[in-house]
């Protein structure tokens, strides 16, 4: 092979105990290029690029860089080899500062001790020049997912020696606004002669970007060829190894009762004002709008999560005062956040108690927790989502991205509830996972549960929603039913404008 590449995999194979995550795989990236991975949940992309950055050591193979073979046994190893890496899962402690966080693990020093001040003012230099609006000493649990995100990708971006940049789904918790920023970064390093290796679920972005596209199932190495190759089609079939037709299973399903009412609902915290919409049997409701518009407060404040001041919540007829998740779960209101990290799971614990954490109701008798009942129903809900896992028995915390996110929507099924809330559900999730999650959706709609359903991706939100409520500011500022469900429409309803009609 020739030297024009800036790494090279040759055979490389890693097994985790009962799952073999990568297998032979070799392939090369060109130097100063923006290489894409693509593939299926679990495929083995984070895991390979763990191997890159020093995480992982192989089970077997080599790896190259400027041709030179690496054994990192360490992050700082491959650091010092110019590799860094955005994590597809945020991680942060929520107690740490944001200068902090800017400045982890190259703080200057005075001496054997951190300069403190050298901190803030490094720090601040580069909110700066990045035109970052954030208070270097406000601490990150004040921060959304979104701001958090948007640190991370500078704090790598400004790393001096920075020869291979991995982004892992960078984009996952990014508004529009902030995708258009980091493109424009990724350009401007691209210029500068850095490697990009970006892994990403969203096409629309990968053929933006990409100059070259590696795809992988399985562990396995597929193909990796010029963008220019592929087209959205070819790249799903194969990926998933198969065609995918009508994405969306969208049915007609008649309205029952109303389950869920919100009137009036004002909240001075989460700055909303003056919600009003209802959710029926069968419905599926969409809430629009940008980032930031409102939607998660207003499923928040439902939830019993966030305080509001006035308005009126009534389920299946009946004023309730929810102040806590475990009182509208028993409510029958469940919800999953977008934030699965913080609010969705326990990672040190396995998948079964995961699943039945919220549902402790349905497999105790008498105080005592019935194992077999758990076993089998959280069985039901792991073989139904498909999740990719040795086992039950297995810790969250090592399941790819999109097995997460299952695991939260299992969790999330199991407790029964009449409506569910489900906000950013399909996130980190490839196509075929998508599918299978739409119809799971459409066929608990047709179950009679109510859903309310909060997405950033537009062609999903139109694909599955009967009705949308479009947010701008805290309010809801227009209703549209299905047949005027078009993108322009939520696009400009969404940016606080008017459509006809
Ligand atoms: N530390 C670990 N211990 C055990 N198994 C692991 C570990 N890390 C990853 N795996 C397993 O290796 C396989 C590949 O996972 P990986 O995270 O690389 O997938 P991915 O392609 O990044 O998927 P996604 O799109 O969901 O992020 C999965 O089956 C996963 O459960
Ligand atoms: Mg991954």
């Amino acid at each position: 092979m020739s030297s024009e590449y800036k790494i090279r995999f040759e055979s490389i194979s890693m097994e985790f105990p009962g799952v073999l995550a990568l297998d032979q795989v070799s392939f090369g990236i060109r130097q100063g290029s923006v290489h894409v991975m693509m593939g299926e949940n679990g495929a083995g992309k984070s895991t390979l690029m763990k191997i890159l950055n020093g995480t992982h050591v192989p089970t077997s193979g080599k790896f190259y860089i400027d041709e030179r073979e690496m054994k990192f046994q360490t992050t700082l190893n491959a650091e010092k080899q110019g590799v860094s890496m955005i994590y597809q899962e945020l991680n942060y402690i929520p107690d740490m500062s944001v200068e902090r966080y800017l400045m982890l693990c190259r703080e200057p020093k005075k001496g054997p001790f951190i300069d403190w001040k050298g901190v803030h003012k490094e720090a601040k230099k580069i909110l700066e020049e990045e035109n970052l609006n954030y208070d270097p000493k406000i601490t990150l649990r004040n921060l959304s997912v979104s701001d958090i995100q948007l640190l991370e990708i500078t704090r790598e971006i400004k790393r001096n020696q920075v020869e291979i940049l991995i982004m892992d789904e960078p984009t996952s918790a990014l508004t529009n606004a902030e995708v258009e920023r980091l493109f424009r970064d990724i350009k401007a390093l691209k210029e500068r002669g850095i490697t990009i290796i970006y892994i990403s679920h969203k096409m629309d972005e990968i053929f933006r970007i990409a100059d070259d596209i590696t795809v992988m199932r399985d562990g396995k190495h597929i193909h990796t060829g010029p963008a220019s190759e592929f087209t959205q089609d070819s790249l799903v079939k194969m990926m998933v190894g198969r065609e995918i037709t009508n994405v969306y299973p969208k049915e007609k399903i008649p309205l029952g009762e109303t389950l869920l009412e919100v009137e009036g609902l004002n909240s001075e915290f989460s700055k909303l004002s003056d919600i009003n919409f209802k959710v029926h049997a069968g419905e599926i409701v969409g809430l629009g709008g940008l980032m930031g518009a409102g939607r998660t407060e207003t499923v928040r404040a439902i939830c019993g999560l966030d305080p509001y001041e006035s308005g009126k919540i009534r389920i299946q007829g009946k004023e309730v005062r929810i102040k806590s998740v475990t009182e509208a779960i028993k409510h029958g209101i469940v919800m999953a956040s977008e934030d699965r990290r913080r609010y969705g799971l326990i990672l040190c614990r396995d998948i079964r108690e995961n699943i039945s954490l919220s549902s402790l109701k349905r497999i105790t008798k008498k105080g005592f927790l019935q194992i077999g009942r758990e076993r089998k129903l959280t069985r039901e809900y792991f073989d139904e989502l498909k999740i990719k896992a040795p086992g039950m028995g297995t810790a969250t915390l090592t399941l790819s991205g999109g097995n997460q996110q299952k695991v939260v929507l299992g969790k999330c099924l199991m407790t029964q509830a009449k409506v569910l809330i489900l906000d950013e559900p399909t996130r980190g999730i490839d196509v075929g996972a998508k599918y299978e999650i739409y119809k799971l959706i459409t066929e608990l709609a047709k179950q009679g549960i109510g859903i309310i359903f909060i997405s950033s991706e537009l062609p999903e939100f139109i694909g599955m929603c009967d009705t949308a409520y479009v947010m701008y500011k805290g309010k809801i500022i227009d209703q549209i039913s299905r047949d005027k469900m078009t993108q322009e429409n939520i696009v400009m309803l969404a940016a606080g404008g008017k459509i006809d009609g």
